[in-house]
């Protein structure tokens, strides 16, 4: 059991990569805070992966901070997934209003905020380091068109990564990302920007060399990996899984 011992917050944990992370924490020993806007969502997941539930929406420093202290009440923090993320519909970038594009920012960028103001007291004064692991994108890397705004979130993500990981290297704090590919996850049909048919997704697969999408269990396997003391020498890393697109 690779994460036997430790307590994990992952975000956005009631569906989709964060659900099959929760999965492969819990395989692995974690003890796992499931947190989600959705509250049947989370509260299903939880069940499923003997976790407990902390329902709220990562744009809302409270709500955060609540998720936070649900798992000091479990008996501490070591590693904080923030997975959570949304979307604007792929398309031209005027037609994004400005609700939405505050939104996403909301959602995909300050809730990195919140969730270090909440979590890096605790990892303070527990003393023992601890890993903080970013979903990010292959957007933030080698974008696509139609998703000017999203993909801008992910660059944010992916420098906030380096820059997070360098200032919290000296307390053995961890900061990394993983940047997937497109999976068929909840946010599909908004990325594609078209119904989700087999044609449809034939034109993403013919730029993925390994010939698929990504799994939610691709980046959960890539997930313990990051949070497991076998990386304890990786920071700073924007880890692309992503079947080579970003090769
Ligand atoms: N699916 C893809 O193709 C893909 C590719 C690259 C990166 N990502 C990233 O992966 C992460 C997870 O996305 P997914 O594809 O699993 O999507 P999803 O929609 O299937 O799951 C996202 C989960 O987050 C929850 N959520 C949304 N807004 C929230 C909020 N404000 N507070 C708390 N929870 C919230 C949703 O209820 C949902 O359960 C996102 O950050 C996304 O940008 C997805």
């Amino acid at each position: 059991m690779r994460l036997q011992g430790k307590i994990a917050v992952v975000t956005g944990a009631g569906g989709g990569f964060g659900e099959g992370i929760a999965q492969r924490f819990a395989q692995e020993g974690a003890k796992v805070v499931v947190t989600d806007i959705n509250a049947a969502a989370a509260e299903r997941v939880a069940r499923a992966v003997g976790g407990v539930a902390a329902v709220g929406d990562v744009s809302k420093g409270e709500d955060v901070r609540a998720m936070v202290a649900a798992a000091e009440a479990l008996g501490g923090l070591d590693i904080v997934v923030n997975n959570a993320g949304t979307t604007h519909k792929n398309g031209k970038m005027l037609d994004v209003d400005e609700a939405t594009f505050d939104r996403v920012y909301a959602v995909n960028v300050k809730s990195i905020y919140w969730m270090m103001h909440a979590a890096l007291p605790v990892f303070r004064r527990q003393g023992r380091g601890g890993s903080i692991i970013h979903i990010s994108s292959t957007a933030g890397i080698r974008p696509r068109p139609g998703l000017v705004w999203y993909n801008g979130t992910k660059g944010a993500l992916n420098t906030m990564t380096q820059c997070m990981a360098l200032e919290l290297a000296p307390e053995n704090i961890r900061v990394n990302a993983i940047c997937p590919v497109m999976g068929a996850t909840g946010l599909l049909e908004q990325f594609m920007g078209l119904p989700d048919t087999p044609e449809n997704r034939a034109k993403f697969l013919a730029s993925i060399p390994l010939g698929r999408m990504s799994r939610p269990s691709d980046i959960a396997n890539a997930c313990v990996w990051l949070a497991e003391d076998a990386s304890s020498f990786i920071t700073g890393v924007l880890l692309p899984v992503d079947g080579g697109r970003t090769a």
